[in-house]
């Protein structure tokens, strides 16, 4: 996966627990203290998920938590930070996340290996989103929490509920 994403991991662990936390985090998920990542390159898939694991096992926390905790520092300090254009004329949270099939082709398309997820949409109502999740890496959780911080991000409380393996039922407000 692109090394952004463990970047971005790596900041909200130091940000909220120090250093010498996240080190033990690299250290219980069978890496050097001292790994570092860079932005550009590609980190294993295996990698990343051995990182979350360990950050779920070393700081206490439940694979939600972490997984909340990570949507909401990706879409509302990292994101807006590193990829400002993709927010530029984007007003609410159900346009950034209808957007989010195109910026996600778009963002990767220059890097080889790169395997984005790819979203399908279908309204059930006129203030309820299907969304289906389509990638073989099948992160549901990292997905809703997700989706979760782009609301947090245009403080829109929004609902979001898994109905089945690939797919949520997110509900604005009315
Ligand atoms: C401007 C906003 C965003 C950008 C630029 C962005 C970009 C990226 C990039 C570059 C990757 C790595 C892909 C790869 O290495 O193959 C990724 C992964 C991912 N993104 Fe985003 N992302 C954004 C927002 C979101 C949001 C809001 C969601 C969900 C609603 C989301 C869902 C995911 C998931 C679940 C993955 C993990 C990889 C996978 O499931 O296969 N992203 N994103």
């Amino acid at each position: 996966m692109k090394g952004a994403i463990i970047d971005a991991i790596k900041d909200l662990v130091v940000e909220n627990f120090g250093m010498e936390k996240w080190m033990d985090v690299l250290e219980n998920a069978g890496l050097p203290r001292t790994t570092t990542f860079s932005v550009r390159k590609d980190v294993p898939d295996e990698t990343v998920l051995a990182v979350v694991e360990s950050i779920s096992r070393t700081l206490n926390l439940s694979p939600e938590e972490v997984a909340d905790a990570f949507g909401e520092y990706w879409v509302t300090v990292y994101m807006p930070k590193v990829y400002k254009p993709y927010y530029r004329g984007v007003t609410s949270a159900r346009e950034l996340l209808l957007k989010m099939d195109e910026i996600h082709r778009k963002a990767t398309q220059n890097i080889p290996n790169a395997h984005p997820p790819r979203f399908e949409y279908r309204w059930e109502a006129p203030n309820v989103l299907i969304m289906k999740y389509k990638s073989p890496r099948k992160l549901m959780a990292i997905f809703m929490g997700l989706a979760k911080g782009v609301g947090k991000f245009y403080k829109t409380p929004l609902q979001v509920e898994q109905i089945s393996e690939d797919e949520v039922r997110i509900t604005f407000p009315e």
